[in-house]
């Protein structure tokens, strides 16, 4: 039988009962690529029915066909009625069970951190450098695979930061230096998270490694793959990173420092840079680009001097795109501007979907 159903790629999900596993499950139902087959969780939720084990926390219900799912352990042989994992673990566990999956020859799409910097590991933010699966032969060859692969996507924080910046590097030429404040929301930390008695009624102005992944993932990112390597920027990124009470919505308030200062641009011109930014993804028309019918652009500018808020603006372009606002001159640096990005979604599991869409346009998974 040859339904559009057969037809779709049998996907698993590695830490399916999680913030990010949530997620993943909330925007596969009814994907036209993708069909979840199988999940997998911690010892604690192996062998039970997803919706026994799951904390579930999404406004929209857990789909029909998943809630039976039973939850497997995260081995590569009980996986083997997929072909691609999405992986939401923990990065505690994640690396050692990740490199587990590749090797088993299974196309993997990992949220967590432990890979991203490696020289053969695309880090890819689909908005802004999928032209960074290029290196998946390479990583391929060094593991003598004949398919199966690692793509890992970015910190949350940097998948909001880096699209706006590649969309004024593509028009402007080179940003030398970037000062970046993050207000991030507190499903950034996973469940149960920040402590309520933490996180109410106040700020805490330090998560553990997130100034760090900023600073560095940035310049993976908006770098190059040249003669089979990755080449980083030479962007130099200062962050700050504080935990805020929103329940999801990532802001960050950003300043920007060109190289060239004789092509800086006006604010107008600046404004339509970023308005009229295209990346790969839209142009290959992946299916996250398309749904709903709308009108994709990776990042949609607010004039108004209030916005973008997380709870007005999180879910513009259903959390698939980068609200920027208030942008202005800087005294300091050149401009600056704030922005804003659903963290589980583009900042997570979103990021994990576009990045399979595209490779699978491309060829790279089958
Ligand atoms: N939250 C975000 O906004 C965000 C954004 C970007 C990237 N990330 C990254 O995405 C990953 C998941 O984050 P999250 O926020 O979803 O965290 P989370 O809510 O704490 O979920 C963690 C998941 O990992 C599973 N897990 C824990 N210990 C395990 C073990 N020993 N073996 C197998 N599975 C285990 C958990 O299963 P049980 O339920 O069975 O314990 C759960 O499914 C992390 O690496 C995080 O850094 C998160």
């Amino acid at each position: 039988m040859s339904n559009s159903s057969t037809r779709k790629i049998p996907v698993g999900i590695l830490g399916a009962t999680g913030t990010v596993g949530q997620r993943f499950i909330q925007l596969l139902e009814n994907h036209p690529n993708f069909e979840i087959k199988s999940l997998a969780a911690s010892p604690r939720s192996e062998g039970k029915a997803y919706s026994n084990a799951v904390n579930w926390k999404l406004s929209t219900a857990i789909p029909k066909n998943i809630q039976h799912l039973v939850l497997k352990s995260c081995k590569a042989d009980q996986f083997k009625e997929c072909r691609l994992i999405f992986s939401g673990l923990d990065s505690d566990v994640a690396e050692k069970i990740e490199e587990e999956f590749f090797k088993a020859e299974l196309f993997v799409f990992s949220n967590a951190k432990n890979h991203r910097m490696s020289p053969t590991v695309p880090l890819c933010v689909p908005l802004v450098n999928t032209n960074h699966l290029d290196i998946i032969p390479i990583q391929q060859k060094l593991y003598n695979l004949k398919k199966g692969f690692l793509v890992t996507n970015a910190n949350c924080a940097t998948t909001g930061l880096v699209v706006p910046l590649k969309a004024l590097e593509e028009s402007f030429g080179e940003i030398e230096r970037v000062s970046v404040t993050t207000l991030q929301s507190i499903s950034g930390a996973g469940y149960p998270g920040v402590p309520s008695l933490d996180i109410f009624d106040n700020v805490i102005p330090f998560i553990d490694g997130e100034e760090e992944k900023l600073e560095i993932e940035t310049s993976k990112i908006l770098g190059n793959v040249k003669n089979e390597k990755f080449e980083n920027s030479r962007i130099k990124v200062s962050a700050t990173c504080n935990r805020v009470a929103v329940l999801d919505g990532h802001m960050e308030c950003v300043s920007v420092s060109f190289k060239d200062k004789s092509k800086l641009p006006d604010i107008s011109a600046l404004k339509s840079a970023l308005q009229n930014y295209e990346c790969e993804a839209q142009k290959l028309k992946v299916y996250s680009t398309m749904k709903n019918d709308i009108n994709f652009n990776p990042i949609v500018v607010f004039e108004e001097n209030n916005r973008p808020q997380p709870r007005l603006d999180r879910d513009v372009n259903f959390g698939m795109s980068v609200s920027v606002g208030r942008i202005r001159k800087c005294d300091l640096f050149d401009f600056k501007f704030t922005v804003l990005l659903h963290n589980t979604i583009l900042g997570a599991a979103g990021s994990s979907i576009m990045n399979a869409e595209v490779a699978l346009k491309k060829g790279y998974v089958y």
